[in-house]
C-alpha cells in the first residue's frame, strides 16, 4: 500500500455495484496488466522496454485504474519532452500523453477522468509550459475526453499512424 501521494481511492460504480477503484502509480509488477490492456484496447503496441522507461523515468504520472479484486482497468503515462519555443531561444517543456486506456466492461465512469485530473496534476511539478497528445480523427470517446480538459485542436499530423489514419495534435496550456 502507497502513502497518500502514491493513491486515491475513487468511488465510482462499477456495472456490478458499487464497487470502489483505485487510482494510484503503476509499479513494475503492474506492467503486464497494462500491456494486456494497451494491447487489447489500441492498435499501438509498444515494446516492454518502453514502459520500463516510462516507469523509470515519469513514475508520478504513470497511474493505473485498479478494480476491488486487484485488476488492473486502466491507465495512463505520460513523458516530458524538452523542446524549442517557438518564440524565443528559450527550451520549455512539454508533457506528451503517451498513452490512456480503461478495459470495456469499465468505461463510461469517470475513470479516464480521474487518470487524467491526477496525472496532470503530478506532471505540472516538473514546471512544464503545455500538454500535447495526438489522437487518431476517428476517436470520437478520446477527443469529446480531451476537450473536456481544455485541450484544443492545433494542427493534423498526416498519416501518423502506421494503418495510414491522420491524428489531431492537441494542446493545452498548463497554467
Ligand atoms: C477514450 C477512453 C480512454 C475513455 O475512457 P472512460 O473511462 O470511458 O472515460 P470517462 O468515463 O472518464 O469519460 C470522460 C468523458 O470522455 C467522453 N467520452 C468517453 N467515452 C465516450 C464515448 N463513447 N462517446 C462520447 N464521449 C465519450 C465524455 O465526454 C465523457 O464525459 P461524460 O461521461 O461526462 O460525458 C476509453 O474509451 C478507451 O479506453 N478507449 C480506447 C483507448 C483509446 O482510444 N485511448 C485514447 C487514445 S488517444
Amino acid at each position: 500500500m502507497g502513502t497518500d501521494k502514491e493513491t486515491r481511492t475513487v468511488n465510482f460504480n462499477d456495472n456490478s455495484g458499487n464497487n470502489p477503484i483505485l487510482i494510484r502509480r503503476c509499479t513494475l509488477e503492474d506492467l503486464e496488466g497494462v500491456i494486456e490492456i494497451n494491447e487489447k484496447e489500441l492498435p499501438e503496441d509498444y515494446p516492454y522496454f518502453f514502459y520500463k522507461s516510462i516507469l523509470d523515468n515519469f513514475n508520478e504520472s504513470f497511474l493505473i485504474a485498479v478494480d476491488i479484486n486487484g485488476n488492473v482497468v486502466g491507465y495512463i503515462m505520460w513523458r516530458v519532452e524538452k523542446v524549442p519555443a517557438i518564440d524565443s531561444l528559450k527550451i520549455i517543456n512539454k508533457g506528451h500523453l503517451v498513452s490512456i486506456a480503461v478495459i470495456k466492461g469499465f468505461r463510461r465512469l469517470g475513470i479516464s477522468k480521474a487518470l487524467l485530473t491526477k496525472s496532470m496534476e503530478e506532471i505540472k511539478k516538473r514546471v512544464i509550459d503545455e500538454f500535447v497528445l495526438e489522437v487518431r480523427v476517428s476517436n470520437y470517446a478520446a477527443i469529446n475526453l480531451y476537450k473536456k480538459y481544455n485541450f484544443s485542436s492545433q494542427s493534423i499530423k498526416y498519416k501518423y499512424y502506421r494503418d495510414g489514419e491522420n491524428a489531431y495534435f492537441m494542446v493545452c496550456k498548463a497554467k
